[in-house]
């Protein structure tokens, strides 16, 4: 681990997708720590440190008994809360056996955990990526692992100039590289608006809209630090009033991402893709997901190529020109989250 992490500890982060949570031991590394993921037997998810507390061997290799956890090696058995409740051939356990169990929360249909302070886990500070469940949206997502430090999937999401570019033959077109943008930020956001009137829709926003003609086409990107991305996208016939507010005449979406680091080179990358229209078709959604996975590999290939000369180059610096100015504010409100995190210089006698 580097000696500055890339990444706070006192934030909730997307640990599996709901399904992927099972009654069998899932490993899976978040901020450089390893867990093991499992439900008890009424669905609670539980989240512990994976290395016993005797010899060190990974809990994930064991099993579930119950709602308990019996490791591989000599089977000492762990609790939800990481305590040990039996050890063979002997009567006592030892009050210090225990192994980490992590503050988790299930919302949204992710599993989310708290890797920071436990006292600071408060479920309220949760993304909000309610569009994944709400009745009103439909859609559905994947789990891409991506080669590369979780920022730069930000920095690809704060900055869609690159879909002209990198996605020329689906939702890039010259109108995005070329409209300007707008952006605002508080204390744990930042947003960047783009509006493109009256062009000619991509591809994908054709067959979406199903009418012809120009449209009006809006991309509002939306960062939480540290690491949620959600995307407004959508198109409406041209001049109907989007821009003003009414989007009766359009069809729209959101792209839902949470990005949450494994190492200081890699992360699980969360995607969806959720929509207001035709909600009942279920063709659809998978189409739109198989889409839109499509066009995630194409960054997905870009990324990994830019980890690897950001380590083959590392006296080189990133420059910033005006397309930055989104992921610029959203990695400036990430170093405050981690400086806020850096313990204290010593107060000097003086004070
Ligand atoms: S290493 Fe787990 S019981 Fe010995
Ligand atoms: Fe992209």
């Amino acid at each position: 681990m580097d000696a500055t992490p890339s990444y706070p500890l006192n934030a909730w982060y997307a640990a599996a997708w709901d399904v992927e949570v099972k009654r069998s031991l899932l490993a899976r590394t978040i901020c450089d720590r390893r867990l093991v993921l499992y439900r008890t037997q009424d669905g609670k998810p539980v989240a512990l440190a994976d290395a016993c507390w005797h010899r060190l061997v990974p809990l994930s290799r064991g099993h579930l008994r119950g709602d308990e956890v019996v490791c591989a090696y000599h089977g000492l058995v762990f609790d939800p809360n990481g305590r040990c409740t039996h050890m063979p051939s002997q009567e006592t356990i030892n009050p210090s056996a225990c192994v980490r169990a992590y503050p988790v929360a299930e919302k949204h249909r992710f599993v989310w955990i708290w890797p920071g302070d436990p006292a600071l886990a408060d479920p309220a500070k949760i993304p909000d990526l309610h569009w994944n469940l709400d009745p009103g949206w439909t859609g559905d997502g994947r789990l891409i692992h991506a080669k590369c430090d979780y920022r730069l999937v930000i920095d690809n999401l704060m900055d869609l100039t690159h879909e002209t570019f990198v996605h020329g033959s689906s939702i890039g077109n010259a109108a995005v590289a070329e409209t300007p943008f707008d952006v605002t930020h508080g204390e744990r956001t930042a947003t960047v608006t783009r509006w493109m009137t009256d062009i000619e829709p991509p591809p994908f926003w054709r067959a979406q809209l199903g009418k012809p003609g120009n449209v009006d086409r809006w991309q509002i990107i939306r960062f939480e630090a540290p690491a949620t991305v959600v995307i407004d996208v959508g198109v409406a016939v041209a001049g109907t009033g989007a821009p003003q507010g009414d989007r009766s005449q359009g069809v729209e979406g959101r792209v839902l991402n949470t990005i949450t680091p494994e190492t200081g080179r890699s992360c699980h990358y969360f995607w969806a893709f959720a929509r207001n229209y035709r909600r009942n078709e279920q063709a659809l959604t998978t189409q739109i997901c198989d889409g839109v996975a499509g066009i995630f590999r194409e960054d997905e290939a870009v990324l990994e190529a830019q980890q690897i000369a950001i380590e083959e180059n590392p006296d080189k610096v990133f420059y910033n020109i005006n397309i930055d100015a989104g992921s610029m504010w959203a990695r400036r409100l990430i170093d405050k989250m981690i400086a806020a995190e850096r313990p204290r210089v010593v107060a000097s006698a003086a004070e």
